[in-house]
């Protein structure tokens, strides 16, 4: 039943793949550009202004959007909404469970920061001057957790240059720490935490420990339940998460693919199941299974985001720039939302 079985069909078909992605490459390469011309587009690499505005990276909810920053944006709202800490305009503005909330957010895998840039400029300025909106919500500690020193660095510097005036801002933390694995964090991340999971004194207050995840637990190494496991366990915090879950029945060759883009793409096989096994290894891990909600939003994901990619790839083929491996990922999604074999998920699961 399960492929792992059989090492060698496995080996035979990646090679099979390597071969033919390497011919590809080859008979691309080929008919290329073998003369140099005097006068090129490839100054715009001059033009481009400096500092960019963001370097948000995930997959992006496209609904009402084409703009890649936009749908990142979006995608963030969309588990925030799910979460009820931001108001649903459309079905639930009067009817959010938690007004009035303390809430401190755990966050793993925040990129270059644009998620936490966010997540601060919202919840000051909601506590100043949004009296309909986020008012209630006040935003007790922010603490996240990337393994890449790189958006460590770019991140810190961002949030750095961009201090609020706002007197009242929550505690701002950000570390470069395997998110995955609770057992490898220093003492200070865990003093951090200790600090954010205190409810504040006012008893007005509920406060709520959430784990935010966007887009990054598919990557997490072995994988991704020891953390959810201590979320649940250790730190009694909920879960919001956009994530990947695999279609509820496969073809063996649809298997055979998606192991092999995940093992290219670095995503352990123990991280893919389908929305009912994730929905049983969360339960597992110790939420309450009536209080686990998950939406499948691929349909504004997936096929617009290979759309985006396609076009932004010729965009920059006219101005003599590539997308690079780009290329590759956006074939990947326009097959995962033509078939399906890939489901986008908003995740939440309460304490
Ligand atoms: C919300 O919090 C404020 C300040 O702590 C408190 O005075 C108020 O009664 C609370 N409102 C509700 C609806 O709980
Ligand atoms: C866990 O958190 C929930 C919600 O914040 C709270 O109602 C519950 O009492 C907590 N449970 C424990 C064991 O602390």
């Amino acid at each position: 039943m399960d492929e792992s079985k059989n090492p060698l069909l496995i080996v035979s078909v990646t090679l099979a793949v390597l071969l033919v992605a390497r011919w590809i490459i080859r008979t691309r390469t080929m008919d290329g550009p073998t003369k140099k011309p005097l006068y090129r587009v490839d100054h715009s690499v001059l033009n481009i202004p400096l500092p960019l505005q963001s370097l948000w990276m995930n997959m992006g909810y496209w609904k009402d959007t084409d703009d890649f920053p936009t749908a990142c944006r979006a995608l963030l709202e969309q588990v925030l909404k799910h979460a009820h800490i931001l108001p649903d305009e459309v079905s639930e503005k009067s009817t959010n469970p938690n007004g009035n909330q303390s809430l401190s957010i755990i966050d793993l895998g925040y990129g270059c920061g644009d998620q936490s840039l966010y997540i601060r400029d919202t919840f000051s300025q909601s506590a100043q001057n949004d009296p309909q909106n986020t008012k209630q919500t006040h935003l007790k500690a922010y603490i996240g957790l990337t393994l890449e020193p790189s958006h460590f660095a770019t991140a810190q510097k961002r949030l750095d240059s961009t201090t609020l005036s706002t007197p009242h801002t929550a505690p701002f933390t950000i570390f470069c720490a395997d998110a995955a694995n609770p057992s490898s964090w220093t003492p200070q991340i865990h003093t951090a935490i200790s600090h954010a999971s205190q409810p504040p004194n006012d008893p007005a207050h509920p406060h709520h420990l959430w784990i935010l995840a966007l887009d990054t637990l598919y990557h997490f190494q072995p994988s991704r339940w020891p953390v959810l496991h201590y979320a649940s366990t250790t730190l009694n915090a909920s879960l919001m998460a956009f994530d990947l879950c695999t279609a509820d029945t496969l073809s063996l060759w649809q298997r055979i693919v998606i192991r092999f883009l995940t093992f290219m793409g670095q995503s352990p096989a123990a991280n893919w199941v389908t929305v009912s096994e994730y929905r049983d290894r969360l339960v597992e891990a110790g939420y309450a299974r009536d209080k686990i909600a998950i939406h499948d939003i691929s349909e504004f994901v997936f096929g617009p985001l290979h759309g985006f990619m396609e076009k932004r790839g010729r965009e920059l083929e006219e101005l003599g720039m590539s997308i690079g491996r780009f290329r590759y990922a956006g074939g990947m999604f326009g097959w995962w939302g033509r078939s399906g074999v890939v489901r986008a998920c908003v995740v939440v699961a309460r304490k």
